[in-house]
């Protein structure tokens, strides 16, 4: 038996980091927005754009990271399982079913769904709003080149992105309540070690039907 070990150091930093810097950017964008009342609109604007960078350098890093260290194969879409998880989702997980993907290791952590909704937001989700972003900071005054219709997408579509992330974060919130215990996911983001342990055969058994 050994430590099934998920998540580095690194890992958890960013995750914690980057939830911190969402949470932060959301409340702020839509004080923005308009739709809530908390910090001040100027207060508001320069939290938001300090976060933004902070986010934006965060974001550079963890890419630099998956790449030197392989990670980003956690993040590429495979149809194994696949229709196994949609069905546990829509009714094994009512009926206290195990998960198709319980037997999670570092190299293998995330089921077929995660896959595909993690890189979307890695490669689509967050550039865009940072494209959005950047384009917003640098060109909202009237005579640049993107002034008009084009700004008003800009700021549309970044609206739109803001929604989408608060959709994601009350899934994968409720999605953190779904291990063994409520808190087994939490825990396991907080101290990078699965609850439970693998054997070896589990290890050789994964890694021969990862091939
Ligand atoms: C998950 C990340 C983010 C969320 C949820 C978010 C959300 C929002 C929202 C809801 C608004 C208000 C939009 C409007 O009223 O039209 C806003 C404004 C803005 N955002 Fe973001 N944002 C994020 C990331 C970024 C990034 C990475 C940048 C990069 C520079 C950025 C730059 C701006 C700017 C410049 C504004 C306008 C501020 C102003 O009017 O002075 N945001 N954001």
């Amino acid at each position: 038996m050994e430590i099934n070990i998920l998540y580095t150091k690194f890992e958890r930093f960013w995750h914690w980091t980057q939830m911190a810097l969402v949470v932060i950017l959301l409340i702020t964008g839509f004080e923005i927005h308009g739709n809530i009342q908390l910090f001040g609109f100027d207060f508001a604007v320069r939290l938001h754009n300090t976060s933004a960078w902070a986010f934006i350098g965060l974001t550079a890093l963890t890419i630099f990271w998956m790449f030197a260290v392989g990670h980003w194969r956690n993040y590429m879409p495979t149809r194994k399982n696949f229709r196994e998880q949609i069905r546990y989702y829509t009714s094994g997980i009512l009926k206290n079913e195990p998960s198709p993907h319980a037997d999670k290791t570092f190299d293998n952590k995330f089921n077929p769904l995660q896959r595909i909704v993690y890189l979307g937001l890695i490669i689509l989700a967050f550039p865009a709003q940072i494209i959005t972003g950047l384009l917003y900071m640098y060109f909202r005054y009237p005579g640049n080149p993107i002034d008009g219709t084009m700004l008003r997408n800009v700021a549309i579509t970044h609206t739109v992105i803001a929604f989408l992330v608060i959709v994601f974060l009350i899934i994968h919130l409720y999605m953190t309540t779904t291990g063994k215990k409520v808190t087994t996911h939490v825990k396991e983001m907080i101290t990078g070690v699965s609850d439970h342990a693998i054997t070896e055969k589990q290890e050789l058994t994964q890694q021969i039907s990862d091939k």
